[in-house]
């Protein structure tokens, strides 16, 4: 086999660009904006470690934190469904401004919205 990792079709560069151009996005919405610390940068760098590894890239973030876990180190947040549509919406207009397209993309976005459902752990308000 010979199978071209998404991280390597990606690339750190353009990956690093995704992040910070999402979390620009993620400090401006109303949704998402009031449950993020106000300083992203620590946030930003903790999700390049693990966009990589779940990229199939080195286990930067395992390395460092331990094992993701990421819907418990979700629970302290009310992640509703507004706050994923938010999210994924941030996440697709990020992906607009680093150019990411293609296949490579549309696999990245489904998984992203997949986990992003997973992460849902509080009903909107009006529900
Ligand atoms: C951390 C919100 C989905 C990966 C966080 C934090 C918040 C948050 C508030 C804490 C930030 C901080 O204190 O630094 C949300 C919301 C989501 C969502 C509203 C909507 C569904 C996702 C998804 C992923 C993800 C889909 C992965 C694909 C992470 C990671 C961290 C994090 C890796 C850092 C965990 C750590 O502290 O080590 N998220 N998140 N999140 N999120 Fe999400």
């Amino acid at each position: 086999e010979n199978k071209t990792l998404p991280f390597e079709a990606i690339g750190e560069g353009t990956l690093h660009r995704l992040v910070d151009a999402f979390y620009h996005r993620v400090g401006m919405h109303p949704d998402l904006a009031p449950i993020f610390p106000d300083d992203l940068s620590e946030t930003a760098r903790k999700q390049k470690q693990f966009l990589t590894q779940y990229l199939g890239g080195p286990p930067l973030y395992t390395n460092e934190h331990g094992h993701p876990m990421l819907r418990a180190r979700h629970l302290p947040f009310d992640i509703t469904p507004t706050r994923a549509t938010a999210w994924l919406a941030c996440m697709n207009e990020a992906m607009d401004e680093v150019g990411l397209e293609g296949p490579v993309r549309e696999d990245f976005y489904a998984r992203l919205y997949l986990t992003a459902q997973h992460m849902i752990n509080t009903p909107d308000d009006d529900e």
